[in-house]
This record gives C-alpha cells, sequence and structure tokens, in this order.
C-alpha cells in the first residue's frame, strides 16, 4: 500500500478522527452540521479505536475514536492505522484521505499511524491460486500532516521496520518443506544486496566448531543443520550488538515426539530466528549507525533411526556436557552452541537471544506479552523502554541459582530438563545463561506473541513479527 503525505484532502473517501469527549465543531471541512450528524448515532463517543462507517452527501466517511486526547500517543495512532486499514479494507475502499483533526503533533503521529497501516496490510497469500477473501485492497492511504516533506522524512526509518517485519513473517508463515535449514540459509543471502555480510555454515563447519549440542538436534533429520553469521557493521571500532534467534525449522519433539494435534504450528518455531533476519533488513536499510551481528541456528528436529536419544550425553562447543533427557527441549541445545559462538567470536557488548522456547511461558503470560529473562539491569530497563516504544510487550522473568541446582546431571555437567518441579521457562532460561558466558544477555521467549490465532488491530491472524520493532527500537536508544 502506499503512503501520502498531504496538507490537502485528495479522495471522496475519508477518514476523521473525533477525539472522546470532546464535541466536533461544525467546521469540519467539507461537511456541513457535523455535529447534528453526530447526535443520530449516540453509540459512537470517539472511544479509542470505535469506528462508525458512514456515507455523507454520497461519500464515504469512516469515523475513528481517538480516545483521551491526553493519551492519544504513538503507539496509539500505530494501533488506529490498523483499524483504519481493516474498516477501510472491509468496505472495499482503494483510497482514502485521514484527517487526524484535532490532535497536536500530527506529523509524529501520522507517520505511526501510516506504519500501524501498513502493518495490518500483510497478508501471506502466495500459495492461493483463488482467494475468495480478495477484495479491491486498498492502494493509497493519503494522510494530512502539516509538513509534507518532514512528515516523509519522519517515515523512512518506520519504512525500514515496516519491510522487516513483512520479512519477519513471510519466513514464519512458509511451511516447513519449503524452508527448511538449507533453503533458508540461502535466503538470508538477500541481505548482501543492502550491505549486510552474511556466512553461511554447514555442517561440516559447525562439527569443525564443535558445536555438537546445535548438531545433536538436527541429527535426525534429512535437512542438515545450518548457521547463517548476518554482520551489519557501521558502528566505527565499537564492539557489536548480537542477536541470536532459535531457528527450528520443525519440531515434532523427536524421539520425545510430540502429540499429533496442532503439530502443524512447529513449523513456526523459527520464529526467533526470523526475527533476527528482519532486524537485520530494518537495521540495513535505515543505515543504522551500529556494528550489529545476528546468528541463527537453523535446525530441524525429527524422530528417526539417526536421531539423538533420551538419555544421550553431548559436548557443547563451550566444552561443557549435556544430558539430553527430553528431545524436546532442543531450542536450548541450538541456542547453548550458537550463544557460546557468538560470544567467543564477537566479543559483544550485548547478547539478545529470541526464541520460541518454552509452551510454559504460554501458561505464564497467554498471547499478550513475551517473557524477558536478562543478567543485567540496565540492558532489562533499555529494553522495558524500546517494549513500550514499539507496543511490543515484554514482562520481567526470573533467573536464579536456585532453579540453576534443577538443571544439574548425575552424569554430566547439566540436563535439559528440571529434575524438580514447574517453572518450565525459567529451567529454560538458566540452561541458556550457562552458555553466555557473563556478557550482559536477555532471553526473550516469544512463544506466545509471534503467531496469532485472533486478528489484532497491527496483524491478522498467523505470523505478527514480534520484536523486529522492538529491537529496532532498543538499537536505536543505545547509538542516540
Ligand atoms: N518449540 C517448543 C515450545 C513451544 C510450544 C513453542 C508451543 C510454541 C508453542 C519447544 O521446543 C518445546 O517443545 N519445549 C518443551 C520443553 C519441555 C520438554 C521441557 C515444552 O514447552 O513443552
Ligand atoms: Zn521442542
Ligand atoms: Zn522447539
Amino acid at each position: 500500500m502506499q503512503i501520502e503525505f498531504t496538507q490537502k484532502i485528495q479522495t471522496s473517501a475519508r477518514v476523521l478522527g473525533v477525539a472522546q469527549g470532546c464535541q466536533p465543531t461544525t467546521t469540519v471541512q467539507g461537511i456541513s452540521g457535523f455535529s447534528e450528524l453526530l447526535n443520530h448515532y449516540p453509540r459512537f463517543s470517539g472511544k479509542r479505536e470505535q469506528t462508525l462507517a458512514l456515507t455523507v452527501e454520497g461519500n464515504p466517511l469512516l469515523l475513528v475514536g481517538l480516545g483521551e486526547l491526553a493519551s492519544f500517543d504513538e503507539p496509539a495512532a500505530r494501533r488506529l492505522g490498523g483499524v483504519i486499514f481493516n474498516e477501510l479494507d472491509k468496505l472495499g475502499i482503494s483510497a482514502a484521505t485521514v484527517d487526524l483533526a484535532a490532535v497536536e503533533n500530527r506529523n509524529a503521529l501520522a507517520v505511526q499511524l501510516a506504519l500501524g497501516a501498513n502493518l495490518r496490510s500483510y497478508r501471506f497469500d502466495k500459495y492461493k491460486k483463488v482467494d475468495e477473501d480478495a477484495r479491491p485492497m486498498l492502494e493509497v492511504l493519503h494522510l494530512l500532516v502539516d509538513d509534507e516533506i518532514s512528515a516523509k522524512n519522519l517515515y523512512i526509518p518506520l519504512d525500514a521496520q515496516l519491510k522487516g517485519v513483512f520479512t519477519a513473517r513471510d519466513l514464519v508463515s512458509e511451511p516447513a518443506n519449503v524452508l527448511y535449514p538449507e533453503s533458508y540459509a540461502e535466503r538470508c543471502l538477500f541481505l548482501k544486496e543492502l550491505g549486510v555480510e552474511v556466512e553461511i555454515l554447514d555442517a561440516n563447519h559447525l562439527s569443525d566448531l564443535g558445536m555438537n549440542s546445535l548438531l545433536s538436534v538436527a541429527q535426525g533429520s534429512q535437512r542438515e543443520a545450518r548457521v547463517v553469521v548476518m554482520q551489519w557493521k557501521n558502528g566505527g571500532a565499537t564492539p557489536p550488538l548480537a542477536f541470536v534467534g532459535k531457528g527450528v525449522t520443525f519440531d515434532t519433539g523427536g524421539i520425545s515426539i510430540k502429540p499429533a494435534a496442532g503439530m502443524e504450528d512447529m513449523k513456526w518455531d523459527m520464529a526467533g530466528s526470523a526475527t533476527v533476519v528482519g532486524l537485520m533488513e530494518t537495521l540495513a536499510r535505515r543505515k543504522a549507525p551500529v556494528n550489529a551481528v545476528g546468528v541463527i541456528g537453523l535446525v530441524e528436529n525429527m524422530p528417526s533411526g539417526s536421531a539423538s536419544r533420551p538419555g544421550d550425553v553431548v559436548k557443547a562447543m563451550s566444552g561443557q556436557t549435556i544430558e539430553i533427557l527430553n528431545t524436546d527441549a532442543e531450542g536450548r541445545l541450538v541456542l547453548a552452541d550458537a550463544l557460546w559462538y557468538t560470544q567467543d567470536r564477537f566479543k559483544p557488548r550485548l547478547m539478545i537471544d529470541l526464541a520460541t522456547l518454552t509452551g510454559a511461558i504460554i501458561v505464564a503470560l497467554g498471547v499478550h506479552k513475551a517473557g524477558m529473562f536478562c543478567n543485567d539491569d540496565t540492558l532489562q530497563t533499555q529494553l522495558l523502554k524500546a517494549s513500550k516504544r514499539s507496543g511490543e510487550s515484554l514482562w520481567p522473568m526470573p533467573l536464579g541459582d536456585e532453579y540453576v541446582k534443577e538443571i544439574k546431571s548425575e552424569i554430566a555437567d547439566w540436563r535439559n530438563i528440571t529434575s524438580g518441579k514447574g517453572a518450565g521457562s525459567t529451567i529454560g532460561a538458566v540452561f541458556l545463561q550457562q552458555f553466555v558466558n557473563g556478557v550482559p544477555w536477555a532471553h526473550l521467549d516469544v512463544a506466545g506473541v509471534v503467531w496469532a490465532d485472533k486478528e489484532q488491530p497491527l496483524f491478522r491472524k498467523g505470523a505478527t513479527g514480534f520484536g523486529v520493532r522492538l529491537l529496532d527500537e532498543l538499537v536505536s536508544e543505545l547509538t542516540a
């Protein structure tokens, strides 16, 4: 969808923001008797994200509630953009002009609204020959602003975020017969055109590096493991920020096999890695003044005659040994080596990993917040700030020595599941912590937030692209 910032109403179809509690005057441009008109619709109060579609003098007019103006901020404007897109799309309108009449700071809010509308426009329909839902999609959205040039400039980095989110969603949406470690790694090569250095480490290379923990997950599959290393270098001699993603292209559970019902969901067990790829794209597109490294561990977890068995012991790249007591707790085995490799090679300023690591985080936080496990208070504060700005919500979860005791193995250094009860997400996190070597680090358990069973203002059902905008905001914050 095309976005145009303008100072004049460009289309017969209009969208008008109405603040809650303040009666609009009769002076709405081109609409006479506006407050009388509203009197016919007493249920429409201007409550945030409330909508009312009307026809006025033969032209479509969509009223949208802004809520209380004092709290109508950038995240609210972004969500409203999604709501507006959805309503216009339902109406089958192809072009409209949005007027946030009442607000101050119209430029900053309009660009966020544009981003929100575009985020909502995403569909993954490449495998549909006939799309029953096909409707004329909204083609152009004009937004009234005070200064066209400055709005256009403000939108440039947001468009970079949008493209990164779409890339993450595309990757997450692909079925596992199309996207497997080798094909996934190849797809990452598009980043080269944007100036990102991309290296693909194949299984032999990983074996030479001693990544036996990661490789043990892939050994039951016909598909070979890959690790992809992406570097965006635009920060001089400063140590990089590192982002590490779980990329299990399909998680059957392995020999500790999952139940059949819902197993199709495990095609998106690589969503953490997709966020890392999307983030690298965003940073490159907006030419972020930073050194950033993305490392993704790509494997398929299958049961077979060559798969690892419960009770197997492997030696990780760090030299520590792991007793694999449940082959379905495989994400931590992948990340153990990916995290160790990342800190060992790049000596980063900080590391953030993203992983659909545990079902338990969905029990704890549902689908609205990702769990954040952090060994550094400063980083945690910065992440929470980025979370607020991006609207991608995080909730702090505990680490702790008490939990570490529960992953001590009888015959190896660590076991990959608890010897105790409960706290499944923290157990996964403290396991990862053994492989970060003291570097400031955060683990984001995103199992609940990367795939939506219900639509929201900023996405339909399906892949959400969670984390790309959050981490882009964090990078902005750290490089400001
Ligand atoms: N990929 C799953 C976690 C998951 C579950 C993600 C549901 C998204 C939705 C992970 O590999 C897994 O299977 N974890 C196990 C860990 C357990 C064996 C300790 C889990 O959560 O049950
Ligand atoms: Zn699993
Ligand atoms: Zn998994």
